[in-house]
């Protein structure tokens, strides 16, 4: 079946045969900018981002972007300028909210493997709460904090043991995953968080896993959530805020992911019929504020026509757009101008030396070399999983607004890439 053309995109349109982001033609910034290019759309990203907001009217809710999506600057400033907070996993996410003008109590940390470090900043800038994974980390944050004199607001992250049903590197919420504390040890981690000195407990919070398309695991979850909440605020322990993760997903290939809006409406039925409705409500959303906010702009080097198949070689690569050698992941790739010839069936690969580099494999392509391609729904966890293998310089970045459009990365050099290295004398 060949593909929807733009699949869950509108911001990204044809015009008399001709790829537009918003009013901008990607090959105007093809040609100012070179490719790779990672172009984003500003429109498609506060869109994204109202779904939720209208989800959560009237409530009292934080949406903190799950950055590590995608944490270029101009991307972050956005969403900071819309009013998020942010979810960072690392020291250095938290240097880049703070650069892209984040407020310190509007930043909430997850992750397994926080470094004294990276607590130690953390606690000095002010970050609204710290999602616990572990009874030790609460052991150290503590220690960190009271070594600092201050009290560290915890949150502690469950594993609700609920199946995503989504790709196993990306599921999180299971029993025997690396994330969380199981559902049955919570209540013990909560009381060994109050009566640590440097804790302060804030609330409680999971995350199932991402491209998450249907409604009910995280139904499922929030069910189990909303148990232990029942149960610890029994022991005499509150918990004013229920972090509910990220994880939904978008239409890459023909999902029907359900709108963030219809999914918090059920889940406030269910949160209200509980009687937690009053509660501050966070989230976590990454992917699906940005993913279908990009597209990689490629240009075809070579046709390799061949018995067996047929390569069509772009310049774009694993390094670039890492999701189908890491997950076998679909991105759809279409002509940024028409070409009249006929089509034909390629593997389309970049320039790595690997047979993982392969970016869609068995797409009908009207292209010659030179032509530009894009690879669609690219904003989420492709410039953020880029690498520089090959020393491959790392893509530009644009992003459009309207008629305009802002260069929010340059294109990296080799001397960039070696800045940091020393010859040994
Ligand atoms: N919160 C936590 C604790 C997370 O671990 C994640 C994603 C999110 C929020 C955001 O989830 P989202 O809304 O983006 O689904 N590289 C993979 C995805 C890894 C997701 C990791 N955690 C991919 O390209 O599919």
């Amino acid at each position: 079946m060949i593909p929807p053309l733009l699949p869950g995109q509108p911001h990204f349109a044809l015009r008399n045969g001709e790829l537009f982001a918003e009013n901008v033609p990607l090959s105007a910034l093809a040609r100012e900018h070179g490719t790779p290019l990672f172009v984003y759309s500003k429109r498609s990203m506060l869109e994204a981002l109202a779904a939720y907001q209208r989800g959560f009217a009237g409530r009292n809710a934080r949406i903190c972007y799950a950055m590590k999506a995608n944490s270029s600057l101009g991307v972050l400033q956005v969403f900071a300028q819309a009013g998020c907070g942010f979810d960072i996993v690392s020291g250095g996410e938290l240097e880049r909210a703070l650069a892209a003008g984040a407020l310190a109590g509007d930043i909430i940390f997850s992750g397994v493997g926080k470094t004294r470090r990276e607590m130690q900043r953390a606690l000095q800038v002010g970050i609204g709460c710290f999602n616990v994974e572990s009874e030790a980390e609460l052991e150290v944050l503590s220690e960190v904090a009271v070594a600092l004199g201050q009290t560290a607001p915890v949150s502690i992250r469950v594993n609700p043991d609920v199946d995503p049903k989504t790709h196993p590197y990306i599921s999180t919420g299971l029993k025997g995953s690396k994330f969380g504390i199981p559902h049955e040890r919570a209540l013990q981690a909560y009381r060994r968080a109050v009566a640590l000195p440097g804790l302060r407990v804030a609330g409680i919070d999971c995350h199932i896993g991402s491209q998450i398309t249907t409604e009910e695991p995280y139904l499922d979850a929030m069910d189990r959530v909303l148990d232990l909440v029942e149960v610890v605020e029994a022991a005499g322990i509150a918990l004013p805020h229920i972090d509910f993760g990220g994880g939904l997903g978008i239409n890459y290939n023909g999902e029907e992911p359900p709108g963030a809006d219809a999914l918090w409406v059920d889940l406030f039925a269910k949160i209200d019929a509980r009687g937690f409705g009053d509660r501050l409500f966070m989230i976590e959303p990454g992917r699906s504020l940005v993913g279908n906010a990009g597209v990689c702009v490629t240009e075809v080097l070579y046709l390799k026509l061949e018995d067996q198949k047929n390569f069509c070689v772009i310049d774009a690569a694993m390094n670039d757009l890492p999701r189908p050698a890491m997950y076998q992941a679909y991105h759809a790739i279409v002509p940024v101008q028409h070409c009249s010839d006929p089509a034909s069936r390629y593997d389309v690969v970049g320039p790595v030396c690997e047979s993982g580099d392969w970016i869609g494999h068995d797409r009908m392509l009207a292209v010659r070399p030179g032509d530009l391609l894009a690879v669609m729904s690219a904003g989420a966890y492709c410039m953020s999983m880029a690498s520089n293998y090959n020393t491959r310089g790392r893509a530009a970045e644009i992003l459009v607004d309207g008629s305009s459009f802002h260069l929010i990365r340059e294109r990296e050099t080799a001397a960039d890439q070696m800045r940091s290295e020393r010859l040994v004398p």
